[in-house]
């Protein structure tokens, strides 16, 4: 996740803007940058990967001044290098800016500002905001910024410098969090309290639409017509440690808990509801070229290997071509059948796993056209695959992936309705869709509202040796995916399993020892389901029902019962994941364990 810190005082910018990226750093990122007032003009330096390699770039360079601005990077549009890292300038190098935030019409934008004569550098959607700025500038820097931000669609936290004003730093937030920290004659701006708090513990949270104008002299808060605004002063009484987690006591209850927000950062910008389907801009396919494929292969590992089970469903059930998953590790050494008319679909949280790198590489040698659906952008993966969409989750630093998965089934869809209306999907259809999927990241809120209930079932279960997870159609990958959470953080073994081959052999586990979780949304297959329930039951089963309203078949079937939101059935697998990913982490924690980085495992498998 990106980062800001800005300083205005009396005191060494450099080394204060430094410290607090490194209190950052902990967000995740892939390039940073500086921008310092030195008494002749604004000077940055900036460098690709750890801030190390900043710091070496500042002590070859040093940079002086009292005033100044930073970035950490975490690259949504444009590879992370030097360039394309944060502050952007103007043409002459007067304005410089740090952002966070996606800005939705950059390209039109750029476009425009291209035909007035300015020179863009980076391929990044920020550049555009230092140049709107120059082209708005008449006096006073935060009027500049005012109407620079009248013109953008998206959303932005932002920090502004310029020697044409070059007493003050401007600072605006739209949708990404900002705040401003008070001190004794010097003032801060941070995207994040932890950069700061160890200069200060009062700071002032903005708002959307607030524009920040720090000087030496104080601070006014304004709003987007420049009229002056009171914001309440807050005092920080967190520690650093429980700040880096926002709060919540492990990383992956953070990120669990973030679920509605990348869920819609992923959709963001890539819906077309009037005409039901979606705009992929990374897909460098023409619809003549996507027209062309004639069957797809998913290839990936572990939970990436679960959503894209759900992605066969999808594709298969909307855009009727056929596709086959494949784990990258077994399809990396078999003699698959690939050739100029396949499209193999390469899902990556990391974009680094090793196998899943040499299957692609493996499809792409023999003729396919490979997409990838990956997270952190310009990784290998995101780099070497002919086209793909990033999932924008954020960082994921909890090694068992949760919402890099929801989104990686939401990026499925969105690739699944561009080419399912191609093919065969009618705009209705699609429209519906997309109208459902609208409707989810207020229904996974309300899922999460309910998770002390979810602890509470934990309790019953924590002490179990042995789980198994049953579900049908789009939730048999659903309950891998369950089972697998569990046993990756709590150690308690977990089978998933189609909920119909309990009778092929799994039904000889079921006794009253056995806990039975059944992902059994109202759906298509829930009839079938019930009697699965009942052949559990019936043996003595305990069972843990996810479902999605109260049904009168359900009564004294299920032992325990928790109901999720009504959707359409490609998209209970999103809502039916987050209680099980509560589940795990609930019972992980529970049991003592080292719920981020639990035992023999690695956030991203870059070996064999
Ligand atoms: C998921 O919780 C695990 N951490 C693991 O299965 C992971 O999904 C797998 O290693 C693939 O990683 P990737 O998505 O980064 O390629």
């Amino acid at each position: 996740m990106c980062g800001i810190v800005g300083y205005i005082g009396k005191r060494g910018a450099t080394e204060l803007l430094i410290e607090g990226l490194h209190r950052l750093e902990y967000r995740g990122y892939d390039s940073a940058g500086v921008a310092v007032m030195n008494g002749n003009g604004v000077e940055t330096r900036k460098a690709a990967g750890k801030i190390v390699n900043l710091e070496e770039a500042l002590s070859a360079n040093p940079v002086h001044g009292d005033l100044g601005i930073a970035h950490t990077r975490w690259a949504t549009h444009g590879v992370p290098n030097e360039c394309n890292a944060h502050p952007h300038i103007d043409c002459k190098g007067n304005v410089a800016v740090v952002h966070n935030g996606i800005i939705e019409n950059a390209n039109v934008l750029r476009a425009e500002l291209q035909k007035h004569g300015h020179t863009f550098v980076s391929e990044t959607d920020t550049e555009v905001i230092a140049h709107l700025i120059e082209e708005a500038f008449d006096g006073k820097l935060e009027d500049a910024v005012i109407e620079a931000l009248w013109q953008i669609e998206g959303t932005y936290g932002i920090a502004v410098v310029s020697s044409l004003d070059p007493d003050k730093i401007v600072a605006a937030r739209k949708g990404s969090p900002l705040l401003i920290g008070l001190g004794e004659g010097e003032y801060y701006v941070a995207s994040d309290v932890s950069a700061i708090l160890a200069q200060t513990r009062e700071v002032v949270y903005l708002d959307d639409g607030d524009v920040a104008v720090l000087t030496r002299n104080g601070y006014t808060v304004l709003d987007q017509r420049a009229q002056q605004l009171e914001r309440q002063v807050s005092k920080i009484d967190w520690d650093l440690d429980q700040i880096e987690r926002g709060g919540f006591d492990h990383f992956m209850l953070k990120e669990i808990f973030e679920q509605p927000a990348t869920i819609e950062n992923c959709m963001r910008g890539r819906l077309l509801p009037e005409e039901g389907t979606s705009k992929l801009g990374g897909l460098n396919m023409t619809d003549d070229e996507l027209l062309s494929i004639d069957n797809i292969v998913i290839t990936a590992c572990g939970t990436s290997w679960h959503s894209a089970l759900i992605g066969e469903h999808m594709i298969e059930d909307l855009c009727r071509i056929p596709v086959e998953v494949e784990y990258a590790s077994e399809f990396r050494y078999r003699n698959p059948i690939i050739n100029e008319r396949t499209l193999c679909i390469v899902i990556s949280q990391s974009g680094e796993t090793a196998d899943t790198l040499a299957a692609m590489r493996e499809a792409k040698q023999r003729g396919a056209r490979t997409y990838g659906i990956v997270n952190v952008v310009g990784s290998t993966i995101a780099r070497e695959t002919d086209g793909g969409i990033y999932v924008h989750a954020g960082p994921e630093i909890g090694v068992a992936s949760t919402k890099a998965f929801t989104s990686q089934v939401m990026a499925l869809l969105l690739f699944t309705l561009k080419l399912g209306r191609l093919r065969s999907l009618g705009v209705i259809r699609g429209r519906e869709i997309i109208e459902k999927m609208q409707e989810l990241p207020k229904q996974i809120q309300e899922v999460l509202d309910r998770a002390p209930e979810i602890e509470k079932l934990a309790d019953e279960f924590k002490d179990e040796v042995n789980f198994l997870y049953l579900g049908r159609g789009y939730n048999f990958p659903t309950a891998l995916e369950g089972a697998l959470k569990l046993k990756e953080i709590s150690y308690i073994h977990a089978e998933g399993y189609p909920a119909a081959e309990m009778k092929h052999g799994p039904i000889a586990l079921i006794d009253e020892r056995m806990p039975v979780v059944f992902i059994a949304p109202h759906d298509s297959v829930f009839d079938k389901l019930m009697s699965n329930v009942q052949e559990v039951k019936a043996r003595g089963g305990r069972v843990l029902a996810i479902t999605s309203r109260a049904e009168p078949d359900l009564k004294g079937k299920a032992d325990y019962e928790f109901q999720i939101p009504e959707t359409i059935d490609l998209l209970t697998p999103i809502l039916a994941s987050v209680p099980l990913q509560l589940l795990a982490y609930y019972i992980a924690v529970k049991r003592g364990n080292n719920v981020d980085q639990p035992r023999n495992l690695a956030k991203s498998v870059t070996v064999e």
